[in-house]
């Protein structure tokens, strides 16, 4: 039974993850700690990509060749760019675009060379289980997360958001630079560093791919503090009790 591999950019967006399969042993290949386990009675291979579409992408790529993979699903968090996508949403991707990808003239701005795609799709069947995980969790904070966390985050008008994610190798932490993707992109609803080109290797691999980001920040001049603090109080429980929710579908 092939694995389901989970990844996630930054320790604190997989630890609760990884404290319920704490009797395995990581195996360390470039650099990065590959933990095959069980969640939900189902194999999986647990791994932090580290930061970035490149460290992503060779991350991808081990989980695929090196441990046959069935479907790689991506977690972790984001800025938010669509119109109402607040700090504490969830954004489910239905498409995935790398923003800082341009070989105009020679090929359309954002399109990935010689693959004519621009927007990968997610696979139909994984963002409606990461979704519908998501409504669950959304619905039944109190059993995932403190009640102060809960009220310093407003987590309880937290929403769930279905469609574009835009990655691409910057941090977005300035108004401007937000205004910008969203006149490039108008229905982008996130931006983080990794989804796209991981996205882009799957594509490549015929293996299904889905994302879930929770909102950390708005990409805007309040970017670096609020994702401190979210990354730091709500990321990795949020995480966890989403995939878990939706492995067990
Ligand atoms: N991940 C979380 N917030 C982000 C932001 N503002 N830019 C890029 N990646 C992010």
């Amino acid at each position: 039974d092939a694995p389901i591999a989970i990844v996630g950019a930054m320790h604190e967006e997989l630890a609760a993850l990884l404290a319920v399969m704490p009797d395995e042993q990581p195996e360390t290949i470039a650099g990065r700690e590959f933990w095959r386990g069980h969640l939900e009675g189902r194999p999986v291979v647990v791994v932090l990509s580290r930061i970035g579409k490149a460290a992503a992408a060779t991350t991808a790529a081990v989980l695929l060749a090196r441990y046959g993979v069935r479907a790689v699903l991506f977690t972790g968090v984001a800025g938010g760019l669509g119109d109402g996508v607040a700090v504490g949403d969830v954004v489910v991707a239905r498409e995935l675009l790398q923003h800082d990808m341009d070989a105009s003239p020679l090929f359309p701005r954002h399109e990935v060379p010689l693959t004519g795609i621009a927007r990968f799709a997610a696979d139909a069947a994984l963002a409606g289980a990461l979704a519908a995980a998501a409504e669950e969790v959304l619905a039944a904070l109190p059993t995932h997360l403190p009640a102060e966390v809960q009220a310093e985050f407003a987590l309880t008008q937290a929403r769930l958001h279905r469609g574009l994610i835009v990655s691409g190798d910057r941090f977005v932490a300035t108004a401007a630079e937000s205004a910008a993707l969203r006149a490039a992109l108008p229905d982008a609803l996130a931006v983080e560093m990794e989804g796209a080109a991981v996205a882009q290797v799957c594509h490549d691999w015929g293996v299904p791919f889905a994302a879930v980001r929770t909102i950390s920040d708005r990409a805007d001049d309040a970017a670096h503090a609020d994702f401190g603090r979210f990354v730091a109080r709500v990321a990795s429980p949020f995480s966890a009790a989403i995939v878990r929710r939706a492995l067990a579908r």
